[in-house]
């Protein structure tokens, strides 16, 4: 194997949840920098298939976790879904518990409690597939919870199977007494118990926000919009008609976003 590049570090697989056929979570132990909670790090393995032309292959992955939970912050978790023919997530899938795998050292995002404006009081998680994962680190927070009127956690997914993580949010909605909503979306089955169809179409027709109990307004109602880049586009579009802007460090809005591919 190469050198392992700079930037890199070797890390252990500690803990493995298999959640579907090709949805999983790693927990993995590394000593890497600090990390806040909506942030992301690089995930690294070694592809030595093509002999001397090998090459490391390096992909974003964002953390579950909080920085501050119990076991610390060099040990993480990260969910995940192997793409079919995808070069490392395929190759994550097959990682077992005492398996090496290489973490980025310095994790980055701008997904986090900073950088949301300060008039917010209501604020709406937004999440296909498993971009539900950061939205778990920043729920996670103490300050979240301290800081907002009202949390709503979207999550919308193809099946019932892949709506994940759910001890978690059963314990988050104990801890934020009434300020958390959870809102799971299923788009490929019929269920009593969840909204069907798409995060757009539902934000449009008023159903999401029944579902949510909570008004949206444009004095205080900030969205994070996060994993599929058509679900965030559609969902912009839908946000700008409503009369929402984008947000950016240098202009004041409504929104932000993280596309994961
Ligand atoms: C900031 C950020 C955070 C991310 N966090 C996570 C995470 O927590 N969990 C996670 O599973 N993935 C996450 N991703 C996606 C991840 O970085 C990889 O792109 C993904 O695992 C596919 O890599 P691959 O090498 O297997 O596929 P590649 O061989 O690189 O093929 C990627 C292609 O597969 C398609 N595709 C279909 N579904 C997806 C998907 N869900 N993600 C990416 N591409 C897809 C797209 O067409 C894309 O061009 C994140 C991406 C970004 C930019
Ligand atoms: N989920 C699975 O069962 C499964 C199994 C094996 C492999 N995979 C692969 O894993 C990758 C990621 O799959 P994923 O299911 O996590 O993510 P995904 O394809 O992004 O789907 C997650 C949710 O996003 C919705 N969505 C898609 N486009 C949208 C848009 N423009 N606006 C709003 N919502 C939109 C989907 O609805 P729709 O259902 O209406 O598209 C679905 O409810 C894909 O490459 C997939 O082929 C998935």
């Amino acid at each position: 194997m190469k050198d392992t590049p700079h930037g890199l570090i070797k890390g252990e697989v500690t803990g493995r949840i298999n959640w579907t056929d090709s949805e999983f979570s790693l927990q993995i132990t590394a000593d890497i920098a600090c990390y806040t909670a909506g942030q992301f790090t690089k995930l690294a393995l070694y592809d030595g298939s093509g002999g001397d032309e090998g090459e490391w292959i390096r992909r974003a992955y964002s953390f579950v976790n909080s920085p501050n939970h119990a076991l610390g912050q060099q040990v993480m978790e990260f969910l995940i879904i192997a793409v079919p023919d995808g070069q490392l997530s395929s190759r994550l899938d097959r990682l077992q518990v005492g398996d090496d795998v290489y973490v980025g050292k310095s994790p980055a995002g701008f997904m986090t409690l900073d950088e949301i404006p300060r008039y917010t009081k209501d604020l709406w998680l937004l999440s296909t597939g498993t971009a539900i994962g950061p939205f778990l680190s920043l729920l996670d927070e103490v300050e979240t919870q301290q800081r907002f009127d009202n949390v709503v956690l979207v999550h919308a997914v193809r099946t019932s199977a892949e709506l994940v993580y759910q001890d978690k949010i059963q314990h988050l909605e104990e801890r934020y007494q009434g300020k958390f909503h959870y809102v799971p979306i299923v788009s490929r089955e019929n269920r009593k118990d969840t909204l069907r169809g798409r995060i757009p179409a539902l934000l449009k027709t008023g159903d999401l926000v029944n579902a949510a109990g909570i008004a949206l307004t444009t004095d205080y109602s900030f969205f994070y919009l996060c994993g599929n880049p058509s679900m965030v586009k559609d969902t912009s579009e839908v946000l700008i008609q409503l009369g929402y802007q984008k947000h950016s460090r240098r202009s004041t809005g409504h929104f932000n976003s993280e596309n994961y591919w």
